[in-house]
């Protein structure tokens, strides 16, 4: 096992709350709960259910490394076709052969994680955790390339807001990073701002694991699968990763849920959160309560990123002047946001690129807030298997349209045309025929767009 650097006094566990954790055969081991975490290339994997984790994280590994051979196959079949010419039969055929390749490089990236292990779902249920879903293993591919690959236009930029929030009269001292990615923002920090230690933490493997190998001083080379190539040869770029300076001593990668951070209570004298606040399940008030609890008083939180919420429920959606008020009532001084503009995501390689307007503040922690209890990702009615299952508005709309869709997939047997099942519809007295016909056009029009749609649509 590689070693796990500095930190090991901090750590805790993410299912009991027992700290510090015990060093065990390959892993680490909680007194408390008696729970055994693994620990793979030096990156410990701190779960409540380390067994379930890996395991979907396997399985969603599997999904994305067969995806690439998928395209790559419906590409291969394509260039049979007699009808390309030749640019488009070599644009084609660099798309197959970096897939495949693609596909290799990731198995190998995470062949550290490839033990067996059961699943005990049943347990993962109970503890209320789970893998976000939106989180897949490519979900931020191109952060890895824009980190270690692109240059330092981006990443300098980042850094500089950060150290203008952070003013340079304290010292960062012992440094937590949540979200961290692929770990640039937290390298660069660590490095050039006197921290005496780092911890990034994040919840997707791939990104942690080829850190790792940067940070020992490996050259990576991985493709890269640019949104709007600017040429033939940048639909598939094979870039060279790899870290400026090496090794990076006192810098620590954890694999958790930073909604269930694995850490004794008041470690740190920093806690970043770059892009992170808005993409968590959580509503911003928690997530700020739970900062707290990371943060000794007198520590400062720094928050970087862009305030675009998504929750379903619309009270939390938080505007700028929400965010602040509530940072003030989880225990912090009320912050001085800035508000930049700045270049996000822009591949050299790409026509697409955006620019945002980013929020960054320090705070301070003035007081230790009501502790955040602990984060359940699952409802009482899905882990109780005796609770009656809501009707919730959006379960009802889902159940409309999937009987719907349904009704019109059935009726599709390669004779029937839009006209026949209007009137079929009629006959069953579900619509008028006039009504059928177009809800029956809109609903084919869906499917079929969806055939059409390509990897980065
Ligand atoms: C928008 S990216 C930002 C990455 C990085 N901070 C940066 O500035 O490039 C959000 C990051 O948060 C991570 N993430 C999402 N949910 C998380 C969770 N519950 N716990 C820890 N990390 C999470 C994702 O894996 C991803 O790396």
């Amino acid at each position: 096992m590689r070693e796990i650097q500095s930190c090991d006094e901090i750590l805790g566990c993410p299912r009991c709350d027992r700290s510090p954790l015990q060093p065990a055969d390959d892993g680490l081991h909680c007194s408390g709960c008696q729970t055994r975490f693994p620990v793979f290339d030096g990156i410990p994997w701190l779960f409540a259910e380390p067994a379930a984790a890996v395991a979907e994280w396997r399985q969603r590994l599997g999904m994305v490394v067969a995806k690439r051979e998928d395209d790559a196959k419906a590409i291969e079949k394509r260039l049979t076709g007699r009808d390309l010419g030749a640019l488009t039969r070599s644009r084609l055929e660099l798309l197959a052969r970096s897939y495949r390749e693609n596909a290799r490089d990731l198995v190998e990236l995470l062949e550290p994680v490839q033990v067996s292990g059961d699943t005990p779902y049943a347990t993962q249920l109970a503890l209320r955790t789970r893998m976000p879903a939106p989180q897949g293993i490519a979900t931020y591919y191109a952060n890895v390339h824009r980190d270690w690959g692109w240059g330092a236009e981006e990443n300098a930029v980042s850094l500089d807001l950060v150290r203008t929030a952070l003013g340079d009269e304290v010292a960062p001292g012992r440094v937590l990073t949540l979200g961290a990615g692929a770990c640039r923002l937290a390298y660069d920090f660590h490095r050039t701002l006197g921290a005496t230690s780092s911890i990034a933490l994040d919840i997707n493997p791939f990104l942690l694991l080829l850190t790792a190998r940067l940070l020992r001083g490996e050259t990576i080379r991985l493709h890269e699968f640019p949104i709007a190539p600017r040429r033939l040869a940048d639909n598939a770029v094979l870039r060279e990763l790899a870290a400026p300076h090496t090794p990076c001593d006192n810098f620590q990668l954890v694999l958790a849920d930073a909604l269930r951070p694995p850490f004794a209570r008041e470690s740190f004298d920093t806690v970043i959160t770059p892009w992170l606040v808005d993409i968590v399940s959580e509503e911003f008030a928690l997530l700020a309560r739970r900062v707290n609890g990371l943060l000794r008083k007198g520590g400062r939180w720094v928050m970087f990123g862009s305030l675009s919420f998504a929750h379903q429920d619309a009270a939390l959606r938080y505007s700028l002047e929400e965010v602040l008020e509530l940072t003030q009532q989880a225990g912090f001084a009320m912050p001085q946001a800035q508000e930049t503009t700045i270049p996000y995501m822009c591949s050299p390689a790409s026509r697409h690129g955006r620019n945002e307007m980013v929020v960054s503040f320090a705070t301070e922690k003035l007081k230790s807030v009501k502790r955040a209890q602990r984060h359940s990702a699952l409802p009482d009615w899905i882990v109780e298997r005796d609770q009656p299952v809501p009707l919730l508005p959006s379960f009802e709309m889902q159940a409309m349209s999937t009987r719907v869709y349904a009704m019109i997939m059935g009726m599709i047997d390669g004779r029937r045309s839009i006209r026949d099942m209007a009137a079929i519809m009629e006959q069953k007295r579900l619509m008028t025929r006039q009504d059928a016909e177009p809800a029956i056009r809109g609903f084919l029009i869906k499917m079929y767009d969806e055939s059409q749609q390509g990897e980065n649509s």
